[in-house]
C-alpha cells in the first residue's frame, strides 16, 4: 500500500533546470540574470544576518509589501509576498482549485502549472497556442475557476497586449492570473497592473528571480484585490519569507534603477543573440523576455543541447512534441553569448563535415 495520496504516487514531480554547484559553466538554462543584484541589496542581506535571526520574521513581510506598494502604486493590502513566485502559484492553486475544478491556460507555457493542477486533483484545460503564439480564440470562451496567462510567455518569449488580457478578464468568470515573471524585459506598458483597478478577478504575479537578479533569495509578489488576497493569504505558511529575504527584497525595490540598467543590457544582448542565431540557421521567435526560443523545424535539438553541455554551455530543451526541435536559451552576458554562439557554430561545422 502506498503511503502517499494516489495522485501523488501517479504523478511526475516538476523537474527544474539543472543547477550545477561549482565548476565553470556558461549557464543559460534557467533564465537567471547574469549581472549581480544592486550593492545595497547585498549590504541589506548582510545587515539582516545578525543575532536577530533567532526571532521569526514579520509574518506578512510587511516592509517588503509596503515598499512594493509605494513602487507599484497600490495599497499594501493589495500585495502578497511569497518564497519565490512558485510559492504564490501554489497558494493560488491551494486557495482556488479543488478536485475536478478547471484551470485554463494556453500551451506550451510554464510547465509547473500542470504539476500544481495535478496536486490539487483539478483539471487542466489546455488550449494550444497557434504558431505565432498569439492568444488562441478559444481561450475567450473558456470556463473555469482559474486561468493562467504567462506574459511574456515561457518558453516562447511572446507578448500579449494588455488590452487582450483586459478582454480575457471580462470574458472569464474565474480568477485570471497574469504571470509576469519576465515583464521587466518587455517594452514599457506591457504590465497588467493597471487592470487591477477595474477588474477584481485579475491578479498579477511578479518574481525577483529574473530582472532583480535574486533567484537565490526566493522572493515573489502577488498583486490583486485586497479581499481576494486576504483569502489566498489563509493558505500561506506562517513565516514564508526569511528576515534576510525581506531585507534584500525591500532594498532591491529601493534600487529599481540598478535593475533597469541590467535589463537594458540584457535587452541589447537579446537582439544580437537573436540575429546571430538566425545567421546559424535558427528560426527565432521575437522575444519580450530574457531568453529566446530558437527552432530548427523538424530537427530534434536534444542532441544539440547535450553537445553544448559537454562543452560547458547549459541551455534548456523540452522533449515535448511541440518543443522538441527548439532550444530555450537565456540571455547572458556578452561573453556568455559569444561562448554559446561559438560552440553552436562549431557544432554546425561538425555536422556538415562528413
Ligand atoms: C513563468 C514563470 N513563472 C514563475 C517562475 C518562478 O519564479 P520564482 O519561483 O523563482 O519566483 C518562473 C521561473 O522560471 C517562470 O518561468
Amino acid at each position: 500500500m502506498s503511503r502517499v495520496r494516489p495522485i501523488v504516487e501517479r504523478m511526475h514531480g516538476y523537474v527544474p533546470g539543472e543547477q550545477p554547484q561549482g565548476g565553470r559553466v556558461v549557464k543559460l538554462n534557467t533564465n537567471e540574470n547574469p549581472y549581480p543584484p544592486a550593492p545595497g541589496v547585498i549590504a541589506a542581506a548582510r545587515a539582516a544576518a545578525t543575532d536577530e535571526l533567532r526571532l521569526y520574521p514579520e509574518p506578512s513581510a510587511r516592509p517588503l509589501r509596503e515598499e512594493a506598494a509605494r513602487v507599484y502604486g497600490v495599497r499594501p493590502e493589495q500585495v502578497l509576498a511569497g518564497n519565490g513566485s512558485d510559492e504564490l502559484l501554489t497558494m493560488l492553486m491551494r486557495a482556488i482549485v479543488g478536485p475536478d475544478d478547471i484551470v485554463v491556460y494556453p500551451e506550451p507555457t510554464y510547465s509547473l502549472y500542470d504539476t500544481l493542477v495535478t496536486i490539487q486533483e483539478g483539471r487542466a484545460l489546455t488550449i494550444p497556442f497557434p504558431a505565432d503564439f498569439t492568444l488562441p480564440p478559444a481561450l475567450f470562451a473558456a470556463e473555469g475557476r482559474l486561468m493562467m496567462v504567462c506574459n511574456p510567455n515561457a518558453p516562447s518569449g511572446s507578448l500579449t497586449p494588455v488590452a487582450m488580457i483586459a478582454e480575457l478578464a471580462r470574458a472569464f468568470d474565474g480568477v485570471v492570473v497574469v504571470d509576469e515573471a519576465y515583464v521587466d524585459f518587455a517594452p514599457p506598458g506591457s504590465t497588467a497592473l493597471p487592470l487591477l483597478a477595474a477588474h477584481d478577478n485579475v491578479v498579477v504575479l511578479r518574481t525577483f528571480s529574473k530582472s532583480f537578479s535574486l533567484a537565490g533569495m526566493r522572493i515573489g509578489l502577488l498583486f490583486g484585490h485586497a479581499d481576494l488576497l486576504a483569502e489566498i493569504a489563509k493558505v500561506k505558511d506562517s513565516y514564508n519569507l526569511s528576515r534576510v529575504a525581506i531585507a534584500a527584497g525591500t532594498a532591491a525595490l529601493a534600487a529599481v534603477d540598478w535593475m533597469e540598467r541590467n535589463v537594458a543590457r540584457i535587452v541589447a544582448t537579446r537582439g544580437r543573440l537573436a540575429a546571430q542565431l538566425a545567421g546559424l540557421g535558427y528560426d527565432v521567435l521575437p522575444s519580450a523576455a530574457n531568453f529566446v526560443l530558437a527552432r530548427r523545424a523538424g530537427q530534434d535539438q536534444g542532441p544539440v543541447q547535450a553537445a553544448l553541455r559537454d562543452r560547458g554551455v547549459l541551455v534548456r530543451h523540452f522533449a515535448t512534441e511541440r518543443l522538441r526541435d527548439a532550444l530555450r536559451i537565456s540571455v547572458g552576458t556578452e561573453d556568455d553569448t559569444d561562448c554559446l554562439l561559438a560552440a553552436l557554430a562549431r557544432l554546425s561545422v561538425a555536422r556538415r563535415t562528413p
